[in-house]
């Protein structure tokens, strides 16, 4: 399964910002052809923003992303957006149950699996978000948070899931420069397998685990490289170009270094 880079930009760019950096970034895309079946970026901008993004990298090869969906399919829902629209305006994934969402519009897991269950629906690949908080760790209760939020978001699907996308975002790393160990991170990827084989019928084959959390140039490699971690979610570094550019470069490189050593 291609390494996966997904850039958050949150509600970080004005319409303009968000547009010169699609462009820059699909002309990178292109230029470099550093998108491989090994390697996919995907940007998730806001959602009054996926159009005009969505044309700004056309042909670039990098992908489309969500930054959320509705519970529901459609509806009386006033403000919220299905994941059949985002389908609709080119995206290829969803990020749901973000620690944002959950702390901010009080989402619970429940209403994540069931946002996620929506996105496969409407063909799309969620993204779904797990993490402790500083609190949790502090008492020791984190990898049982972890496993609890992870077994209630991942949704009770009667057919077999196709492509899993669990992004591991400790929530005292996010846009604090702060990031955990690579064993606290590989110990995490662990875990979550663990519970996914115990609890779920899928693929080991069809599970990706992307790391969330104060991404950089300077950390992207060393975070790549542990076991059983295949991508990225930036928040603030994707919003530099030259920030992000490093990281995709660098990631880029890691492969084929590891290819060339086999
Ligand atoms: P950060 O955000 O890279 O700015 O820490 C990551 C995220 O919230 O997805």
């Amino acid at each position: 399964m291609a390494t996966l880079i997904v850039a958050n930009w949150k509600m970080s760019l004005s319409r303009q910002k968000s547009l010169e950096l699609a462009e820059a970034m699909g002309e990178f895309s292109k230029s470099s052809k550093i998108l491989t079946k090994d390697l996919a970026v995907a940007l998730a901008p806001s959602a009054l923003m996926l159009g005009e993004v969505g044309k700004g990298i056309a042909e670039s090869g990098l992908g489309l992303a969500g930054q959320d969906c509705s519970e529901l399919q459609e509806g009386s829902r006033t403000g919220d957006i299905s994941a059949q629209v985002l389908k609709e305006y080119g995206c290829r994934y969803v990020i749901v149950g973000h620690s944002e969402r959950r702390e901010n519009q009080k989402e619970t897991s429940e209403v994540v699996a069931r946002k996620a269950e929506m996105a496969y629906q409407a063909g799309l690949t969620p993204i779904i978000c797990i993490g402790e908080s500083l609190q949790d760790r502090e008492q020791g209760v984190a990898e049982q948070k972890l496993v609890q939020q992870l077994k209630e978001s991942i949704p009770k699907l009667n057919y077999k899931m196709k492509r899993l996308i669990v992004a591991y975002e400790p929530i005292w790393s996010i846009g604090t420069g702060q990031v955990p160990t690579p064993s606290q991170i590989r110990e995490v990827a662990r875990l979550i397998g663990l519970t996914l084989n115990e609890n779920f019928s899928f693929k080991r084959d069809n599970l990706q685990i992307l790391y969330g959390g104060s991404v950089s140039p300077d950390n992207c490699e060393e975070i790549t490289k542990i076991f059983g971690v295949n991508g990225l979610l930036v928040g603030g570094a994707s919003l530099k170009y030259d920030q992000f550019v490093q990281i995709i470069e660098r990631v880029s490189a890691q492969h084929i270094n590891l290819i060339q050593m086999m």
